[in-house]
């Protein structure tokens, strides 16, 4: 590589607020040796594809990809399609029995991890141990062995670890934690969080590996590692019990006859039903998805349209879980993953008032096809006690995950990213802390008891979290407005 470019001013996404990215105040200069990180990346599907374009695009200053590994050949090749249209140069490919020589040959100074959940801990491993950064995609894993190993290699390889929160960087997520850190309701006595998925993109997690439990920890792991992280981060603070039940109730065979269907069948591209069946996901019509998946079927068998009733799905559809924390907040959650609209409400009690925020995530009004602002679909309500309520206009941003995966993005890949006062980047132990709750609720399912975070696994440590106002604090009396 020798391009010589000075490249613009490093961009940044801005938002509002303490939390605000501002645009680098120096251009990184890219020189003839190239001085930019190199980057390879394992698992080259769905996720993946963020990471290109940021590496090809916003970031192309900053990094550059320069190998890929995958099972899938056809999804690779797919890779280089996807460069030539970039314009960027095609990333080198190994196959997943070629993992070190890539790291010998194209000596990348960092990994990033976006295959299935349970494969992160083998490639985390490995790179740590190849003396690589490692960022992985969400969860950071899936069961407690597995996050005692990467805890565990850490501290043997001195390694770094990042896992990709995105949710933290949304900008209405980040003014919620500015809200709770600059003490408006107080300490946080507890938390009431509900997460809604609806039949479109919560019937997706059946479809696939993620409805193996083996493979994505279930959504107590998969999905809930985002919220349980998000409450986590906001309070500053670490999980120590966990209590839950779950089941499967609704992507189940016999709701497929209940549904008007003879029954669940083993895919909607040859399902005989299909025309009866709004659950249809068809993989054809979909430019993105036959590229990604339906024609690379043929290399290993991974179809992406398997039916949501199948009775060989493993993981719930329906969970509550109460969790206690040190400083001794309780979290009531609940993720539901078969609702008419898709989002969440989440409600902070604290010792000066109660802080309600919530979001539909639907992009449009029911019947209307209409497409809403975030602004519109959400909200935020900050209620002191004994005075009245005030509505605080919700801060939005622009592009995937409600601008946060951009914000991300520019804090993982900007060298000249600025000092984040809500410390939004998460290491291994706020990894670890968040898939541990999922994990703790899973083994609740099991056997019906309550579990201690600490007894999952050993030497966690506290993320760097931001200070919150102490619960040793004077609390005013509360005065009728
Ligand atoms: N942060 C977020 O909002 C977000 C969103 C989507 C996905 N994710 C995460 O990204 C990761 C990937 O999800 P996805 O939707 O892209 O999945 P995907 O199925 O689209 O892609 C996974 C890729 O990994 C490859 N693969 C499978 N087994 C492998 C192995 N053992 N070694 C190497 N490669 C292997 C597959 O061939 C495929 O190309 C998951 O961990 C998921 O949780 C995060």
């Amino acid at each position: 590589m020798t391009e010589s470019t000075t490249p613009p001013v490093g961009r940044r996404a801005v938002i509002a607020g303490a939390a605000a990215g501002v645009a680098s105040a120096v251009a990184p200069k890219v020189y003839a040796g190239d001085s930019r990180k190199a980057y390879a990346i394992v698992g080259c599907g769905s996720r993946a594809r963020m990471f290109q374009d940021a590496l090809w695009g916003p970031h192309k200053y900053h990094g550059r990809l320069v190998a890929v590994c995958d099972t899938n050949p056809g999804r690779m090749a797919y890779v280089d399609t996807r460069a030539a249209k970039a314009g960027a140069p095609a990333p080198k490919a190994y196959g997943i029995a070629d993992f070190s020589r890539m790291v010998r040959e194209t000596k990348p100074d960092a990994l990033i991890v976006t295959t299935p959940d349970a494969y992160h801990v083998d490639y985390i491993l490995r790179a740590l141990d190849a003396g690589l950064d490692v960022i992985t995609e969400k969860p950071m894993t899936t069961d407690a062995v597995k996050a005692q190993a990467i805890l565990d290699a850490v501290k043997r390889t001195g390694g770094k670890v990042r896992v990709s929160f995105n949710y933290r960087y949304s900008p209405f997520r980040s003014q919620i934690k500015e809200i709770l850190m600059s003490g408006a309701i107080g300490d946080i006595l507890s938390v009431d969080f509900h997460w809604l998925l609806n039949t479109v993109h919560g019937a997706d997690y059946f479809r696939r590996w993620h409805g193996n439990k083996a493979i994505s920890g279930g959504l107590m792991v998969h999905k809930a590692t985002h919220h349980f992280d998000l409450v986590n981060w906001w309070l500053s603070d670490m999980p120590a019990t966990v209590n839950a039940t779950g089941k499967r109730q609704f992507y189940t065979p016999e709701m497929a006859r209940r549904l008007g269907l003879s029954g669940p069948h083993d895919r909607c591209h040859t399902c005989p039903e299909k025309a009866a069946c709004t659950f249809q996901l068809d993989l054809a019509a979909d430019p993105g998805l036959k590229a990604l998946y339906l024609d690379n079927e043929h290399h290993d068998g991974y179809f992406r349209d398997r039916c949501v009733f199948r009775p060989d799905i493993s993981i719930e559809d329906t969970m509550n879980v109460i969790v206690g924390y040190e400083g001794g907040a309780t979290l009531s959650y609940s993720l539901n993953a078969f609702n008419a609209w898709e989002g969440y409400h989440v409600a902070f009690n604290g010792t000066k008032g109660r802080l309600e925020h919530h979001l539909n995530e639907q992009a449009t009004t029911a019947g209307s096809g209409a497409a809403q602002s975030e602004a519109e679909r959400g909200g935020i309500r900050l209620i002191p006690l004994r005075q009245a309520a005030q509505d605080i206009p919700l801060r939005t941003g622009t592009g995937s995950h409600g601008g946060g995966d951009a914000v991300m993005l520019a804090d993982i890949f900007d060298p000249h990213a600025p000092a984040d006062p809500l410390l939004r980047t998460a290491d291994e132990r706020g990894g670890a802390a968040s898939i541990l709750i999922g994990v703790a609720a899973n083994r609740c399912f099991e056997t019906g008891q309550p579990v201690r975070i600490d007894s999952l696994v050993t030497g966690l440590g506290r993320p760097a979290y931001p200070p919150m106002p102490g619960r040793d604090q004077p609390v005013p009396m509360p005065l009728p407005a």
